[in-house]
């Protein structure tokens, strides 16, 4: 699977990794891969088993037995659909909380790696291009103000019909830029391969356009 080429798009939370990663998959006809979602699943599979989020060698065992089925737009755990259920504040914060855990990290590495098949894979998350895929054919660090970020997560549960506050978004969102930057294992920050997209004055579209751009010259 190591000719299978990868693009690897990393940031803090709300840049909007996750739209621009499946937007250049679907344009390029690569698989997507939100690894954040794997992080919220073992927190809410952990809370559900009553297991502590800072229990290391508890919580790893659930991510090591996560029974997890991603299709479009939705994602089952043990048959139950949680694409909902993974994107609330809470679930937020208990991600970064267990993301910060080596034996939690190392569960899901292998399950982050499987999803390199096919025509070529775009992967979103933190760690994605230093650790998991570190041959990544090009790495892209997507950011934008915090304000931004803000305002991007309150319109987009509003949008959904979910309760959001904006001010509780912008506090949430520091703690967690916070938090994701202060650990000692994959800490967010922009590895020296990747390039700076700011996504602050850009659309959606500029932003795809920009990724497409730069694989073109990559490959
Ligand atoms: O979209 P947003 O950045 O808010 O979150 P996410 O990508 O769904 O990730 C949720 C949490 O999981 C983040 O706060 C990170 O702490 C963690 N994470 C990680 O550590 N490594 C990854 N590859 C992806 C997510
Ligand atoms: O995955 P991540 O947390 O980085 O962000 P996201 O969930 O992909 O994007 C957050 C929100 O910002 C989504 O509702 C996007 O539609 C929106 N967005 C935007 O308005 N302008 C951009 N240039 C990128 C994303």
């Amino acid at each position: 699977t190591r000719s299978v080429p990868v693009i690897a798009i990393d940031g803090p939370s709300a840049s909007g990794k996750g739209t621009v990663a499946a937007r250049v998959a679907a344009a390029l006809g690569f698989g997507y891969l939100d690894s954040g979602a794997l992080y919220r699943l073992t927190a809410l599979a952990a809370q559900r088993a009553g297991v502590d989020w800072d229990d290391e060698a508890g919580v790893a065992a659930v991510a090591a037995g996560l029974e997890v089925v991603f299709g479009e737009g939705s994602i089952r755990l043990a048959g139950e659909e949680v694409e909902g259920a993974i994107r609330t504040e809470e679930i937020s914060q208990g991600a970064s909380k267990v993301a910060a855990l080596p034996a939690v990290r190392a569960a899901l590495l292998f399950r982050q790696r499987v999803f390199r098949c096919g025509a070529g894979l775009v992967g979103d998350g933190r760690d994605i291009g230093s650790v998991v895929f570190p041959d990544s054919r090009l790495k892209v660090f997507l950011t934008a103000s915090a304000e931004v970020r803000a305002e991007r997560r309150y319109k987009q549960l509003i949008g959904k019909g979910f309760p959001a506050n904006m001010q509780a978004i912008l506090l949430d969102l520091r703690e967690r830029d916070r938090r994701d930057s202060e650990r000692s294992v994959a800490p967010l920050q922009q590895n020296e391969d990747a390039v700076l997209l700011d996504t602050s004055g850009l659309t959606i579209d500029q932003a795809v356009d920009q990724v497409l751009d730069w694989y073109g010259s990559a490959s």
